[in-house]
């Protein structure tokens, strides 16, 4: 397995739609694997295959408790089948936005259609955390951040933010 570079916001493949997989092969189980072992690594509870510049519809997640047994899911090609009317409000961060945490409103269940690491094709509903997490990776396969959903004028800021944020990054390094 391989820790991946995860990309900051702002690039251009974090607004990029993703494409289909369709066949899930041993190149695709591999890249699941290292997705996983990226998201534990940094530690985040979900991580989407454009953050890695890759522009696939996969992604994997883990919301289990800290101290529970990890649960990891990865999902290929997912697709929202039904969402709740009730809504849920969570603190959102994300790997790609560091230091960013917003409160966002989405449904607050859902039920997603995906092909699994083996290429069988299911369905699972989620709530709570699991919800807003699946949600959020899967807007990731649309080019779509958290901060979106956020007024314009918050957008901005935290975008001037990550543009100093990463000139300051990149300053160090030279
Ligand atoms: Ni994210």
């Amino acid at each position: 397995m391989a820790k991946l570079e995860i990309l900051e916001y702002p690039d251009d493949r974090l607004r990029t739609k993703a494409a289909p997989v369709v066949a899930v092969d041993d190149e695709v189980r591999t890249l699941v694997d290292d997705m996983l072992e990226t998201m534990y690594a940094a530690p985040g509870v979900g991580l989407a295959a454009p953050q890695i510049g890759v522009m696939k519809r996969i992604f994997v997640m883990d919301v289990a408790d800290k101290e529970a047994p990890p649960e990891p899911v990865a999902m290929i090609d997912p697709q929202v089948v039904w969402a709740s009317e009730e809504t849920s409000t969570y603190e959102e961060g994300c790997l790609s936005i560091p230091e960013i945490y917003e409160e966002i409103t989405r449904p607050a269940r859902v039920r997603v259609k995906f092909l699994d690491r083996d290429g069988a094709e299911r369905e699972a509903e989620f709530d709570g955390l699991g919800a807003t997490c699946a949600q959020h990776e899967i807007d990731h396969l649309d080019g779509k951040l958290f901060i979106d959903y956020l007024g314009s004028v918050k957008r901005s800021l935290i975008t001037q933010k990550m543009k100093k944020l990463k000139r300051e990054r990149a300053k160090e390094t030279d």
